[in-house]
């Protein structure tokens, strides 16, 4: 059942990518969307899942890649090495929509997707890599204002940085509605793009 209320793609399967697309767009631009903060989810060595926060730095809507940040020394790091293929996650409560995303990840590290997105970062962001513990490692006590403390003016954390891009191959989309709720699949995993109506 359908009310004019309802947005466009809650009746149209058309509609419904480029919404979601906008929702990635707006994340990546919006430290206050829902979707600046998404969750990845990756496999480890022992098979055992594994999910954390990333931020959404960006995203291209041609290729369909998610862009993040991280430590190149992170668990997450050797994981998606190992095991490329991630699931990614967002839910906003505003918008009513959940997006669980299957993607390919490709690690970068000391290259040319490192180096310009190394060149445009704050300061800030920079001093997280300079920690010189891997992240992770057991360490006896925190120590107090540790980023600054192991910034000695020298040491050069950009080997610590890492970009990751994860193509979306699958993307299942589910819509809160009180009238109904809506849920679809689109797959790139074949070539051509696949979209259905799913039951919810
Ligand atoms: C809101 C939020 C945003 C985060 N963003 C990132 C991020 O962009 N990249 C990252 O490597 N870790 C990020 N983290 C930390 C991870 O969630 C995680 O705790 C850390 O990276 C260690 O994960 P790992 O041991 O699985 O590699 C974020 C955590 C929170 C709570």
């Amino acid at each position: 059942m359908s009310n004019r209320l309802q947005p466009p793609h809650y009746n149209d399967l058309d509609a419904i990518l480029p919404t979601a697309w906008d929702l990635l767009t707006q994340g990546a631009r919006d430290r206050t969307s829902d979707f600046h903060i998404l969750h990845l989810a990756t496999i480890s060595a022992d098979g055992i899942p594994n999910n954390r926060s990333i931020v959404l730095q960006d995203f291209d809507v041609q290729s369909r890649t998610i862009l993040f940040h991280t430590d190149s020394r992170s668990e997450k790091a050797a994981e998606i090495f190992e095991r490329p293929h991630v699931a990614i996650h967002a839910y906003s409560r505003s918008e009513k929509v959940q997006l669980r995303m299957q993607c390919r990840a490709n690690f970068h590290h000391c290259d040319v997707v490192t180096g310009a997105a190394w060149r445009t970062m704050h300061d800030m962001s920079r001093q997280c890599y300079k920690q010189v513990e891997a992240p992770g490692a057991p360490i006896p006590a925190p120590s107090p204002g540790a980023l600054q403390a192991e910034d000695d003016g020298e040491s050069q954390p950009y080997e610590n940085f890492a970009v990751v891009m994860a193509t979306i191959q699958k993307l299942e989309w589910l819509y809160l509605s009180a009238a109904g709720h809506r849920r679809a699949l689109f797959d790139w995993r074949h070539g051509e793009l696949q979209k259905t109506w799913l039951a919810v």
